[in-house]
């Protein structure tokens, strides 16, 4: 039994463990799955920003249990959002060096079909302050089935032919490559504050757009700020989300879903009932 946390037309918020609120979701209920999940990179190193030597540490929820155990926290997520995907679904999974590895060899051991593997390039990353190493300056997102013979959803003329025109690597009109180039999140998505990790829209706008069609469910396992839910419903698209910390959902996440909720302008709302959510688990179903 779960609550929502949250819930208006075409959303539902839940707070709580990743792994007990996917296991109350019913089986193959979701067409993609976009999980930013902990880096595990929290760990007492430093960085730059506005061009001050700050932490690294994002929260506690972010520090690393050592490999053992932080591969078999990414393997429970992964197999519990195996079951909720729907065979024709996709998962995207977004890390560094600390967490990815350990994420894609997850998705190995449980057979998912590895589909792409797409450098996140940030053209305005922070520079590196040791000056001995290179600076990070991308994220790896990998791309996954849960079947190789799973005829998957990828919008191959939008892709190709739509605006991404603030990419300096895609070319319009061009097969849209493997490397992206997408700044940080603006100021403009930081109004409510600024989430540790937080994910700039225009990533979530390829992705959704990419992989989905209108009225499909998105969930995101570890939303945080919500900026999954954010570009899905701007889009036309159903969401849930997850997260463990009520003060993300409080203060940004729900504040940032109601900002889009109220833009009548920006799309036309579903009139049909489209997440039925019970408190009972026996009648609960995100429906498509
Ligand atoms: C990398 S951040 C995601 C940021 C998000 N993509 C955004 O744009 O704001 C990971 C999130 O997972 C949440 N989290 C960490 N461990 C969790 C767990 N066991 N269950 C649910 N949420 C968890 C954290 O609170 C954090 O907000």
């Amino acid at each position: 039994m779960i609550k929502t946390y949250y819930s208006d037309k075409n959303i539902r918020l839940f707070n709580g463990d990743v792994i007990e609120i996917l296991n109350a979701l019913p089986d193959e209920c979701v067409d993609l799955i976009f999980a930013d999940p902990p880096y595990n990179l929290s760990n007492g190193g430093f960085t730059c920003h506005a061009g001050k030597r700050v932490s690294v540490n994002k929260g506690k929820w972010d520090k690393s249990r050592g490999t053992a155990e932080d591969f078999e926290f990414h393997y429970n997520w992964i197999a519990a959002c195996r079951r909720v995907l729907k065979p024709s679904g996709t998962l995207w999974i977004s890390g560094t060096y600390h967490s990815i590895y350990a994420c894609g060899f997850a998705l190995q051991k449980q057979d998912w079909h590895l589909i792409n593997d797409i450098c996140w390039f940030k053209p305005n990353a922070a520079p590196n302050l040791s000056c001995r190493m290179f600076t990070a300056s991308h994220e790896t997102l990998l791309w996954a089935k849960k079947d190789k013979k799973a005829k998957h959803c990828f919008n191959y003329q939008l892709v190709k032919n739509g605006d991404w025109d603030s990419d300096f690597i895609k070319k319009p009109n061009k097969q849209m490559r493997s490397v992206w180039a997408i700044t940080t999140p603006k100021n403009s998505e930081k109004k409510y504050g600024k989430h540790p990790t937080q994910k700039p829209e225009e990533l979530l706008r390829r992705i959704i757009l990419a992989c989905t069609a209108e009225n499909d469910i998105v969930l995101d396992p570890f939303c945080g700020s919500a900026t999954t839910g954010v570009v899905a419903l701007k889009y036309n698209r159903k969401f849930a989300g997850i997260d463990a910390e009520k003060e993300y959902l409080d203060n940004i996440a729900i504040p940032r879903i109601n900002d889009i909720i109220q833009r009548d302008d920006l799309f036309e709302l579903h009139q049909e009932d489209t997440l039925k959510i019970s408190e009972n688990k026996a009648e609960y179903s995100l429906l498509p």
